[in-house]
C-alpha cells in the first residue's frame, strides 16, 4: 500500500529532510505553518478531512527552549495541543501517527542512559510540554510511534553546529559548556532511520512489526555520548580538514577563516542561560534496536558525514541557536 503522508514542519531541520525522503514510501502532502498552524484546531480537522492521510509524520514543534519559559501558552499549544488534535483526528481515520520528542523529558539526574520506561520529570517548560504532547498522543488511542531524540542538528536551520562554525569565524577563543553529556543526532540520519522503519511497515507484507502491536515511544538519537565541548572540538576539527567550498559550510561560515584558536571547556552554572536543561540525557536505543533492528551511527560518524554532504543548504543558516 503506498499511503498517503501528511508532514508537518516541513521548513524544520528533521521535517526538510523527511521531506525529502518520504516521497520513497508514498504521496506526501506537507504544508507550511501558513497554510497549518498547529495552534489552530479548526484547520487542523479541516486539513485531516480533506487529506484523509493513512500516515501523519509531525515534524513541527515549538523548539526554542530559553523561549519557552516565557511563552508557554504558545509552547504548550504547538507541542502539546496540536498534537493531541493530530491523534485524535488520526484515530477517527485509522491513520498512524509518528511524532518526536526529547531528551528534555528526563531531569538527567541517572548515571546510565535512559531507558523508555524510567519516569520523566522535564526541568524546563519545553520539556513539560512535550511530555505532555507526548501524554496526549498515548491517550488517544490512535496508532502511534514517538520517537524521543536528542540534540538535532542539520547543516541547515538553527542549531549547534551552525552557531560554532559562525562563532568561530568572530573569535579566537570560545568557551563552551563541558558539563552537560548527551547524543547530538544529525537530522539527516534520523529521518533516514524513519522513513526506513515507514517503508518496512507501509510494505512488508511479513513485517514483524505491524502496527498497532509497534505502537509506543522509543529512544532514537546517535549511538554514543559527549558533552557540547567536545562536540565543538569534533566540529572545528572537522571543519579544518573538510573542503572549505563545501556548498553548506561556506554558507555558515560566510567564506570567512576560522580564527578560533582555544576553546575552554566552563561549567552549565558559568554559561548561566536562563532555562535549566539535564545535566545528562543519554537515551539508550536498545528498545528501538530490539523492535525494528534500527541502530543509528554513532555521533561522530554523523558529524563527519555531515562534513562530505555536498548538498545545497535548503534555508540559509540563522544566528541563533534553538532547541539542543
Ligand atoms: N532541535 C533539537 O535539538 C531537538 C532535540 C530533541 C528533540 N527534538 C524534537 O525533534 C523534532 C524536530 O525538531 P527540529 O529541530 O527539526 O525543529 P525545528 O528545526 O525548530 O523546526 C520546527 C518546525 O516546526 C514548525 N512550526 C513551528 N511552529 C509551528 C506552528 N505553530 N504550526 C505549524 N508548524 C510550526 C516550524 O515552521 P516555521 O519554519 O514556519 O517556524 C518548523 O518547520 C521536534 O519534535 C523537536 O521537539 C529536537
Amino acid at each position: 500500500m503506498k499511503p498517503t503522508i501528511l508532514l508537518t514542519g516541513k521548513s524544520g531541520q528533521l521535517g526538510s529532510e523527511l521531506d525529502r525522503l518520504l516521497p520513497k514510501l508514498g504521496e506526501v502532502i506537507a504544508p507550511d505553518r501558513k497554510d497549518l498552524d498547529l495552534r489552530e484546531p479548526e484547520k487542523i480537522r479541516q486539513i485531516m478531512r480533506d487529506v484523509k492521510p493513512q500516515l501523519l509524520v509531525n515534524a513541527a514543534a515549538y523548539t526554542a527552549v530559553d523561549t519557552a519559559e516565557t511563552d508557554q501558552a504558545n509552547a504548550l499549544a504547538i507541542n502539546a495541543e496540536g498534537p493531541r488534535l493530530l491523534a485524535l483526528e488520526a484515530k477517527k481515520l485509522g491513520a498512524m501517527l509518528v511524532h518526536f520528542s526529547t531528551d528534555y523529558v528526563f531531569d538527567g539526574s541517572k548515571k546510565a542512559p535512559y531507558v523508555e520506561t524510567d519516569p520523566p520529570n522535564p526541568l524546563n517548560a519545553y520539556g513539560r510540554t512535550k511530555l505532555a504532547g507526548e501524554q496526549a498522543i498515548r491517550d488517544s488511542g490512535a496508532a502511534h510511534l514517538i520517537f524521543r531524540t536528542s540534540w538535532v542538528y542539520a547543516t541547515h536551520g538553527r542549531n549547534f553546529l551552525l552557531t560554532i562554525l559562525r562563532l568561530a569565524t568572530e573569535r579566537e577563543e570560545l568557551k563552551i559548556v563541558g558539563d552537560q553529556v548527551g547524543a547530538p543526532t544529525c537530522a539527516s540520519d534520523l529521518a533516514a532511520a524513519t522513513t526506513g522503519m515507514l517503508v518496512d511497515i507501509f510494505t512488508s507484507a511479513k513485517s514483524q512489526f505491524t502496527l498497532p502491536e509497534a505502537s509506543g515511544t522509543y529512544h532514537m538519537t546517535a549511538t554514543g555520548q559527549t558533552t557540547w565541548y567536545e562536540f565543538a572540538n569534533a566540529i572545528l576539527a572537522e571543519a579544518r580538514r573538510a573542503s572549505q567550498d563545501l556548498p553548506w559550510l561556506a554558507s555558515a561560515t560566510k567564506g570567512r577563516p576560522l580564527i578560533a584558536r582555544r576553546v575552554l571547556p566552563i561549567s552549565t552554572e558559568e554559561f548561566r542561560l536562563p532555562t535549566r536543561r539535564p545535566a545528562y540525557s543519554v537515551l539508550s536505543n536498545a528498545r528501538l534496536m530490539q523492535t525494528f533492528g534500527v541502530t543509528l551511527p554513532d555521533w561522530r560518524t554523523q558529524l563527519q558525514n555531515c562534513f562530505s554532504s555536498k548538498r545545497i543548504p535548503a534555508n540559509p543558516p540563522s544566528v541563533v541557536s534553538s532547541c539542543e
